[in-house]
């Protein structure tokens, strides 16, 4: 690149850094100085060439590989998303699951001289690619592993930080066992349908979460893949269930868009929606029948739903009826109050528990929640009290702090 290039390459990084830096104080958070460092080093546009400069500092993620249908399998991830789980730990001797080059190049910066970098990823394509862009920008030492990453990757290695870099749904035993006894594991993990990257601190036997964000990756894989499934209910409307908890009969609520929408306020004003995904959470361990709702665009503007994001509203069905958390509600500027929706025969009654679980949720001082994860053959006794979600290789279990 010549001197002209380089030069705006880095104003770009630094501009793109200072907006990374804005949106992160706008929620409440910092950046860690080493993140920082690294963001603003780290030559994005080696690790996606043939792409402008302006797109390598866009703040977008840019798919790299694709299924035959179309459906993005790797791509190299948003800097915002990159920026808020480099925020969530940092470590000396790292393992990304999911390679892209960039973010091993970010952690390779941030583990310092001493330290050390392995990524891997399940797909010779992303590695081979992922070796290319990390040897263009001088970070021969990254170690760069082609493997499934449900098992171990380099026997015997354990690692102070893994980094999970792709949507997982269960925490393989493996993820465990490599961890060093003060570990940490971040992980986007989904459970009920909802994406959140989780701070896991290894505690004994166990993992406790410290903090979780709102994310979205592509699945995994390999040995680790689930599928969940969809259930339509007509007219552009699903419900998604995963694996872990099937106890919604979708066919009970087909067509119940038809009957009347019962509308139930909460009282509880947010501030531009900033504690919807704590809440999410809350009401998938306080409703039964718990699903997530996701609307085509079609749905939503003939009016059929109104529900707080399209993309994945919390929702609960029982029996015929179905709740769902509607579009929130203005009540000045940048405020906004939660609202619950409902229809069939018990709409009115069901509207109006989801908006008292708002409500619950707003008197317990809207906490967020602490993930808990035991390995599975763990007995109920040894569980702390919460909500607790079998997976395959873990038992989840989701508990409440009281301010
Ligand atoms: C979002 S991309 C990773 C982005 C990357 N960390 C970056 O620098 O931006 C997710 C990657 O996870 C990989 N992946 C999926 N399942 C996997 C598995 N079981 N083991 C290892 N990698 C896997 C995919 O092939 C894909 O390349």
């Amino acid at each position: 690149m010549n001197v002209e290039n380089t030069t705006r390459a880095q104003e770009l990084r630094n501009n793109l850094v200072d907006k990374l830096i804005d949106g992160r104080i706008a929620r409440g958070l910092t950046l860690p100085a080493e993140a920082e460092r690294a963001l603003r080093t780290v030559p994005r546009e080696l690790f996606i060439p043939g792409v402008s400069l302006e797109e390598a500092y866009g703040n977008t993620a840019v798919v790299t590989k694709r299924r035959e249908d179309g459906v993005n399998i790797s791509s190299v991830s948003a800097p915002h998303l990159i920026a808020d789980m480099l925020g969530q730990a940092t470590g000396r001797h790292i393992l990304e699951i999911g390679s892209g080059g960039y973010n091993a190049a970010l952690l390779r910066e941030i583990a310092g001289p001493d330290g050390s970098v392995t990524t891997v990823d399940i797909d010779p394509d992303v590695t081979d690619r992922a070796r290319e862009c990390l040897d263009a920008a001088g970070y021969h030492d990254v170690t760069v592993v082609c493997a499934d990453a449900e098992f171990e990757i380099e026997p015997g290695r354990r690692y102070d930080l893994i980094t999970v870099t792709v949507g997982a749904w269960d925490i393989p035993p493996a993820w465990f066992s490599q961890l060093t006894d003060d570990g940490t594991l971040v992980v986007p993990l989904r459970t009920l349908g909802m994406t959140r990257s989780w701070t896991l601190q290894r505690t004994g036997d166990h993992l406790v979460s410290r903090s979780n964000l709102s994310c979205g990756f592509v699945p995994m894989r390999g040995a680790g893949a689930s599928k969940g499934r969809e259930v339509p209910l007509g007219d552009g409307v699903n419900l998604w269930l995963t694996d872990e908890r099937q106890d919604v009969d979708g066919a009970l609520v087909q067509g119940v868009f038809s009957s009347p929408r019962h509308h139930a306020r909460s009282g509880v004003i947010v501030t531009c929606g900033r504690h919807s995904s704590d809440l999410d959470l809350w009401l998938a361990s306080h409703l039964s029948g718990f699903a997530v709702m996701i609307a085509q665009t079609s749905a939503v503007e003939s009016g059929l739903v109104d529900p707080s994001w399209q993309y994945g509203t919390p929702a609960a069905v029982h029996e015929a009826t179905l709740a769902y958390r509607g579009r929130l509600r203005k009540v000045a500027d940048a405020e906004f109050e939660y609202v619950a929706y409902a229809h069939g025969p018990d709409g009115a009654r069901a509207a109006e528990e989801m908006a008292e679980q708002m409500r619950a949720w707003d008197r317990a001082g809207r906490p967020a929640p602490i993930l808990h994860v035991f390995p599975i053959g763990t007995p109920d006794t040894e569980l702390p009290e919460g909500l607790v979600l079998d997976k395959r290789h873990s038992r989840v279990v989701f508990t409440w702090p009281t301010q």
